[in-house]
């Protein structure tokens, strides 16, 4: 059984924020253990989701709680999404990208299919907040982050704390 308990939270550009992730097989132990692992860390962050490729880990589940709480909080593995439109702007952050804000285009609803950790398979229609929590972190699982999705102006104005991001990042490598 893999040990998720000590995983961490992952910062751009750790390269597992930007590869595609692999579906999750069983569900068993370790992978009930992940998932309460990132409703941890997205409650101690104040997240109003996680992706588990945010812990580090390359597989397809993410989980969501609009306020942060564990009591709200929802687990969704190997998720697919129907986006339906018209898209509208929204400011949104992401806990791997501290410090980075932007207005990001996202359709206004989307009904998402996933496995529980039950592994039952269950069909929810989103709108609003919801469904813009849910695209965010599907495209996690995509290795999308929010600085793909900016505007180019909004690139430029990033480009200063994303290149802290890099340095920081380097830095950590080098003293490990
Ligand atoms: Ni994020």
């Amino acid at each position: 059984m893999t040990d998720y308990s000590e995983c961490s939270l992952t910062r751009f550009p750790a390269p597992v924020l930007s590869r595609p992730a692999e579906p999750v097989g069983e569900i068993d132990d370790s992978i009930r253990q992940l998932a309460e692992r990132m409703i941890d860390l997205m409650v101690q962050t104040q997240g109003v989701g996680f992706a588990a490729p945010q812990a580090g880990v390359n597989l397809r589940m993410f989980v969501v709680s609009l306020d942060s709480t564990r009591d709200n909080a929802r687990v969704y593995i190997n998720p697919e999404l129907d986006l339906s439109g018209p898209t509208v702007g929204h400011e949104e952050g992401c806990l791997s990208l501290p410090g980075i804000y932007s207005q990001i285009q996202r359709y206004g609803r989307c009904t998402v299919t996933a496995t529980d950790l039950e592994g039952n398979r269950f069909t929810e229609e989103a709108e609003g907040l919801l469904a813009r929590a849910i695209q965010h972190e599907y495209d996690h699982l995509q290795g999308v982050l929010i600085k793909d999705r900016m505007s180019r102006p909004a690139k430029v104005r990033a480009r200063r704390r994303l290149r802290q991001l890099l340095d920081d990042y380097n830095e950590t490598d080098a003293a490990s």
